[in-house]
């Protein structure tokens, strides 16, 4: 469905799928967990889902005759450091707004994991005080103003390269390459749990999975706190989507975002989310994060545990990267 794009390779290749059979076995062994590892995906600045749409978005910049990627997330956002990454590989400069998305007050918040991994990548790192929201937002518009106010051509990424033309891309590979991998192993995965914020990596998988007729069995799980809004940001970018690559149509009821995790709100975890965290790291090894990835095995954990996938199901977890921000928790975890 991709072959008409151009890509530009910031990753290895296809990503290991990996059985979590401690994990499984814990939760009572009817289901089977598998993890797609998307957070071992690159060499670049610990990797994660955002590069899979940015290896799409990448040719537009560099054909667009860009010198600087401007970007925008929270302080702790993992897409703001692949973006630092990105432009770093490429060669261009970087412009990074990075608001208080988050009500979290570590004392080192905003000096540890991704920010600090993207000042270090060298790029121009701006704090702001503005709440979390996934639209587009004036203080990232503004920077754009900026930087060609200074002489520069930038090149707009919004948060999550999800409202972006070919943001949605990069998941409906990766459905492509779940099908090539499910020939490998001889079987078909039943469901495949997603975390969902800003919406284009669930929505990718929706046109991907579209093609089989499984696009209902992508449960997203949102941890954005702002779930309707989500929930429509999934199902534009996925009918955005469809229609670029010429894939089925895609109505509201395909896309399954549910909304029973991402409490309190977006960034802070729940008591059960740190558990899932500590569980799936002390049974598997397996990091996950307090803002996406461990809300979303969180979600995983308690639909096995309420018998929501049926015995003998087997279940495809993406785990999309974010542990650097987990430094970010360090007073949560100063007992492990
Ligand atoms: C680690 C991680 N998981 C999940 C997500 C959610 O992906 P999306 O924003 O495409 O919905 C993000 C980014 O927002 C992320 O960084």
């Amino acid at each position: 469905m991709l072959s008409k794009f151009k890509r530009y390779p910031l990753t290895f290749g296809p990503t290991p799928i990996e059985k979590l059979s401690r994990l499984s076995a814990h939760l009572g062994g009817m289901v089977e967990l598998f993890a797609k590892r998307e957070d071992c995906n690159s060499g670049l600045a610990f990797g994660g889902n955002k590069l899979r749409k940015l290896e799409y978005i990448v040719p537009d910049a560099i054909e667009s005759g860009a010198d600087t990627l401007v970007s925008i997330g929270g302080v702790q956002s993992n897409h703001t450091r692949m973006v630092a990454a990105t432009a770093a590989k490429i060669g261009m400069k970087c412009r990074l707004v990075q608001e208080s998305w988050v009500p979290h007050e570590d004392a080192v918040y905003d000096r540890v994991g991704n920010i600090l991994l993207s000042r270090v990548m060298g790029a121009d790192v701006q704090l702001v005080d503005e709440g979390f929201d996934i639209g587009i937002r004036a203080s990232w518009e503004n920077a754009l103003a900026d930087v060609k106010a200074k002489g520069g051509k930038p090149y707009a990424i919004p948060a999550g390269a999800s409202v972006h033309k070919y943001g949605g891309l990069g998941y409906v590979g990766f459905a492509e390459e779940v099908r090539a991998q499910e020939a490998e192993l001889g079987f078909r995965f039943d469901y495949i749990v997603v975390c969902t914020v800003t919406g284009s990596t669930h929505a990718g998988m929706v046109v991907g999975f579209a093609q089989d007729g499984r696009q209902r069995k992508v449960i997203g799980i949102d941890a954005s706190a702002t779930p309707a809004q989500t929930k429509a940001q999934v199902l534009d970018i996925a009918q955005k989507t469809s229609a670029l690559v010429g894939g089925k149509d895609i109505t509201g009821e395909d896309i399954v975002l549910n909304e029973d995790y991402a409490y309190p709100v977006y960034g802070v975890p729940s008591q059960e989310t740190l558990q899932a965290i500590r569980l799936s790291a002390r049974l598997e090894g397996m990091m996950t994060d307090p803002v996406y990835e461990g809300k979303s095995m969180q979600g995983m954990i308690d639909l096995v545990k309420k018998g929501f996938f049926p015995a003998g199901s087997k279940v495809l977890y993406a785990h999309l990267g974010g542990v650097p921000a987990i430094n970010g928790y360090s007073y949560t975890f100063r007992n492990g």
